[in-house]
């Protein structure tokens, strides 16, 4: 692998996950939209809900996400009442029984609402959908600030699944990005939720992240595989200071470079595989046993997922819901947000309606981006003439390619082993909206 070609490779695209991409989404589609999108699904549609919380106790430097810093507790009861309304709006909007599959709290960090908040809240969605034993219930948690009364109200309200922030354990590079967490209260963490009832263990890993070299990142996954969590989801550092302000907290020049991000990259994957880690995508690992590591896997906004529902619905401010009809964005600022719920029950401010060529484009792209290829026939009999040029282009990558990145299959196309961590490069060469209008993407790899 050249350095030549990894910074060709490592321009800056999408993370894909949707299409077409947020940037995308237009005023045009509103809350009116939104509620058609939602009356109109099957009465026995499988659904998947996605809560937004958008609060820390303390803001992480390199934080991408949609939250603020507080521990004001009037100003998390007012989003929650907000949010309470908007969960109710959207329930009564959805016909029949609204079967759940899967259920995200993200955040933010979901564990900055109080142990009662927790069961509250849990209560509106028990008794505004169809939520059993099976549905898989997953939280995003600070083990920083998580006690065991909010332990005990997760597992009581059926969450089975708490996805741990981590990032890396060494404690320059904590310093760095504003988040000191040890090992010891990391563990306490895991082993907490698992006591409390809740079985699955996930860990947010980064790499690239200021002062990080390959050693200490290999240190972190030493650590995190003795943990022995289900998943384990590393990201690379996406850093857009022109964004996130406060990204500009960190110092650029201690930044890792593209050849160093890649090698961190390589020897994580390296020694999570050792461990007995399956590779799922292009950046989440899972014990063998795991839904992840033997199911099929489809792509949305919080990354790879065994969920198959065909309708997500987030709630809660800049939360996107994916329905069969389009994308529909809530506004991202609390006060937006809070402002429309009190007046209308939702808060859409932007989306889009999907064409037949977006379908077939987001099949390809998440078909690349979760098994690293895709069926020409299954596109065609979809699709039919529609696959053409998609068709065509991943031909003509074939034709051009010099470094053994694409191949030609028996039916279709392939990424190949050298070209997989470049995934998200190969598949943006699919993407039909790539250089219209004015968006920033973070680096590819
Ligand atoms: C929405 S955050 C919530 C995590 C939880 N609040 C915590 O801090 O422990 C989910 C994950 O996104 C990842 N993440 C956040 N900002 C990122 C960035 N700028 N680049 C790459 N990954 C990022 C981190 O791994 C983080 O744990």
């Amino acid at each position: 692998m050249t350095p030549e070609l990894v910074r060709r490779m490592s321009a800056p695209v999408p993370r894909y996950t949707s299409y077409p991409t947020a940037p995308h989404f237009s005023a045009q589609v509103g809350a009116m939209e939104f509620g058609e999108g939602l009356r109109s699904l099957s009465p026995s549609q499988a659904l998947s809900l996605y809560v937004h919380i958008p609060f820390c106790a303390q803001m992480c430097w390199y934080c991408g996400c949609n939250t603020k810093a507080t521990r004001n507790t009037e100003t998390i009861e007012t989003y929650f009442q907000h949010l309470t309304t908007e969960i109710l709006m959207v329930a009564a909007l959805v016909p029949g029984d609204k079967p759940v599959a899967h259920i995200h709290w993200g955040g933010g960090s979901p564990n900055s609402l109080s142990a009662d908040q927790i069961r509250r809240l849990g209560q509106t969605l028990h008794a505004s959908f169809g939520i059993g034993a099976e549905t898989e219930f997953a939280v995003e948690i600070d083990p920083r600030w998580l006690n065991s009364d909010q332990m005990a109200a997760f597992a009581d309200i059926g969450v089975n699944r708490a996805s741990i922030g981590v990032q890396d354990f060494n404690p320059r590079v904590q310093t760095a990005i504003n988040r000191v967490q040890s090992v010891e209260m990391t563990e306490r963490a895991v082993n907490g939720m698992r006591a409390a009832g809740v079985k699955g263990v996930n860990i947010d890993l980064v790499y690239g992240l200021p002062h990080q070299t390959e050693d200490s990142v290999a240190n972190t996954i030493e650590e995190v595989i003795r943990l022995s969590p289900d998943r384990i989801a590393l990201f690379g550092y996406a850093h857009l200071p022109s964004r996130a302000k406060h990204q500009t907290m960190i110092d650029e020049t201690t930044l890792p470079g593209t050849m160093e991000r890649y090698r961190q990259s390589r020897r994580a994957e390296q020694l999570l595989t050792d461990a007995g880690y399956v590779t799922v995508g292009l950046d989440h690992f899972a014990k063998p046993g795991d839904s992840l590591a033997s199911g099929e896997i489809k792509r949305n906004f919080q990354g790879y997922t065994t969920d198959t529902a065909e309708a997500l619905i987030g709630m809660g401010a800049s939360s996107i819901s994916q329905l069969p009809t389009g994308y529909y964005q809530n506004a991202v600022a609390r006060a937006d947000y809070e402002r429309r719920v009190a007046d209308t029950g939702l808060a859409t401010v932007k989306g889009i309606l999907l064409s037949d060529d977006d379908r077939m484009r987001a099949r390809v792209i998440e078909r690349l981006m979760c098994e690293f290829e895709f069926s020409k026939s299954s596109l065609q009999s979809a699709f039919g003439a529609l696959a053409q040029p998609v068709i065509d282009k991943a031909e003509e990558l074939v034709a051009a390619d010099e470094e053994g990145l694409v191949e030609r299959t028996a039916d279709g196309f392939r990424v190949t082993e050298l070209g997989q961590p470049f995934v998200r490069a190969i598949a943006s060469c699919f993407d039909a909206y790539l250089g219209k209008g004015n968006s920033t993407f973070s680096a590819g790899v």
